[in-house]
């Protein structure tokens, strides 16, 4: 395992794609400013994390434990590449530490079965977005309790942010800048989760869907 997790990594000053370029949800189309990522890109790295995860999960029992709502699409297309020769199972959680687009710094866990079925399993956690990290701390401690045999986290994305705690994921898609982005099951108040693409938000636009 590399010390630091590989991932694709968007510049600072990544322009990003016109929109137009693209097909998109015409209903947002004012909404947006740039498309981030891509779905193709993400699929293509979404093909080789999940081999990167079974290289390094695959022999025993694994867990996905999908963090919901943001995570089901990686969560999905993650699953649908993986090795099927291994027995796996699947879970989900929900949590909650976002209102508008501030992190409330406190984490609510609303769903989610009894964790003690993770008890001697291989377990990757799978979340969208890691910006601060403080929720996929929070989550790895609650999982380690529950003595799994191996635990690890695959997030889609990772914020570089100085209010980052300094914790990274095992398995890393890209490496985005310190803005806001959307699609591709992210949300803003619960929009944007049906884009296909992660993309840039308008500043002026998210009043439109303050909570
Ligand atoms: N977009 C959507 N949800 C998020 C983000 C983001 O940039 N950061 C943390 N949760
Ligand atoms: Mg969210």
């Amino acid at each position: 395992m590399a010390a630091h997790s590989p991932s694709v990594v968007n510049s600072n000053d990544e322009p990003g794609y016109d929109l137009d370029l693209f097909c998109k949800t015409n209903h947002y189309a004012e909404d947006l400013q740039k498309v981030f990522v891509p779905h193709g890109l993400i699929m293509d790295r979404t093909e080789r994390l999940a081999r990167d995860v079974m290289k390094e999960m695959g022999g025993h029992h694994l867990v996905a434990l999908c963090v919901l709502k943001g995570g089901y699409k990686f969560f999905a297309d993650l699953n649908r590449n993986s090795d099927k020769s291994i027995p796996m199972t699947v879970d989900f959680i929900r949590l909650k530490s976002y209102c508008n687009d501030q992190s409330t710094g406190e984490i609510k866990v609303i769903g989610g079965d009894d964790l003690s079925t993770l008890t001697e399993k291989n377990v990757l956690i799978v979340e969208d977005i890691t910006d601060t990290g403080k929720t996929m701390q929070t989550l790895l401690s609650l999982v380690k309790k529950h003595k799994p045999k191996m635990v690890k986290a695959a997030s889609l994305l990772v914020k570089r942010t100085p209010r980052s705690v300094r914790y990274r994921p095992d398995f890393v898609g890209f490496e985005i800048p310190d803005k806001f982005v959307v699609g591709y099951a992210l949300d803003y108040n619960e929009y944007f989760r049906d884009l296909n693409h992660v993309c840039v938000i308008t500043e002026t636009r998210k009043a439109k869907y303050k909570a």
